[in-house]
């Protein structure tokens, strides 16, 4: 397929064709970012996608964002540029075996992290993201038992933020995961006015380190806020591109994975390019598609998300 020369200016003129908006989230490329009407975490895009008036929602993210944007807007079109743009997240908690753990557990209340199938979010209760997950624990009656899916990471900050004991589903983030303590006290040392800022689906050996732990959003507001002039990243770097724009007198160093010939970029959001997004647009596909039943299960614990936060 022939790709036109400027394919902003194709992506401006089909956005108005379509009254399409196109929601990015902060770890995809830097141009799909600089397109895109609005930029935010999980909970930012969520809300947006609740509220936007358009008839077209471009999802750039991976699929369960996407997914979470069609359940929100059952008769709009939701395209999604890469159909293959999943998350390790989701894919450590396949419905079944969840159900399973579901059902050995019946007197518990059942909080997931919006990084979850469709499936799982309509065998849940509440849902969360990074940046209201605490708040909503705390919400919930101390003497319910809570189990949270299907981040470990996220699962064990927040019952330390809390206090609470929850049982966690024991899922976690390729990304987040491949972090190494041992470079990051490294770099500390190179840089001993640097901060450390991670996203908690890092390893508690990388949280124990970190001077500020939040969502995305949290930590680019986090780098504004601080006075500190230098910060080691820990997340996927897609969100160092809204940070050196937002503040181009300060350093940003991205947090080094354990294997040399990695990054730490997120695979499954690099799937998304330019290109991919102006292709979905023009041919108005690949789109997410949901059966009535799920669709309906899967939207009422985002809506008890969006009515707690
Ligand atoms: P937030 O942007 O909500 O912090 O989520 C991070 C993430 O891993 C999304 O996949
Ligand atoms: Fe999933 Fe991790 Fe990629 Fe986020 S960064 S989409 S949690 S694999």
């Amino acid at each position: 397929e022939t790709l036109p020369r400027d394919l902003f200016g194709a992506i401006a003129n089909l956005k108005r064709e379509l009254n399409a908006v196109i929601l990015a989230h902060y770890y995809q490329d830097p141009d799909i970012q600089d397109i895109a009407d609005y930029i935010g975490d999980s909970l930012g895009l969520s809300q947006q996608a609740a509220s936007t008036d358009a008839n077209v929602i471009v999802f750039a993210g991976v699929h369960f964002m996407a997914e979470t944007a069609k359940i929100l807007n059952p008769h709009k079109l939701v395209l999604l540029p890469d159909l293959e743009a999943g998350c390790s997240l989701a894919d450590s908690c396949p419905a079944d075996a969840f159900a399973a753990f579901k059902a050995a557990h019946p007197d518990h209340l059942v909080v997931s992290y919006i990084n979850c199938t469709a499936d799982i979010k309509a065998l849940s209760d509440i849902i969360c993201t990074s940046s209201n997950a605490v708040k909503i624990v705390q919400q919930i009656p101390p003497d319910q038992p809570i189990l949270f899916a299907p981040d470990r990471n996220l699962g064990r900050y927040v019952m330390q933020q809390t206090g609470r004991e929850m049982l966690l589903w024991q899922g976690s983030c390729m990304v987040h995961e491949t972090f190494s303590e041992r470079k990051i006290v490294q770099l500390q040392i190179e840089h001993p006015e640097a901060e450390v800022i991670a996203h908690p689906e890092c390893e508690p050996a990388v949280l124990r380190h970190a001077h500020y732990i939040g969502s995305t959003t949290a930590l680019l507001s986090y780098c504004q806020k601080s006075k500190s002039r230098a910060f080691i990243v820990a997340t996927e770097p897609g969100i160092i591109h809204q940070m050196q724009k937002a503040e181009p007198g300060k350093t940003f160093i991205p947090a080094p994975p354990l294997n040399q010939c990695a990054c730490n970029e997120c695979p499954h959001m690099r799937l998304n390019t330019l290109e991919k997004l102006y292709l979905c647009m023009k041919n108005r596909r690949p789109e997410i598609t949901l059966s009535k039943e799920i669709q309906a299960a899967a939207l009422r614990p985002i809506q008890r998300m969006l009515e707690m936060s």
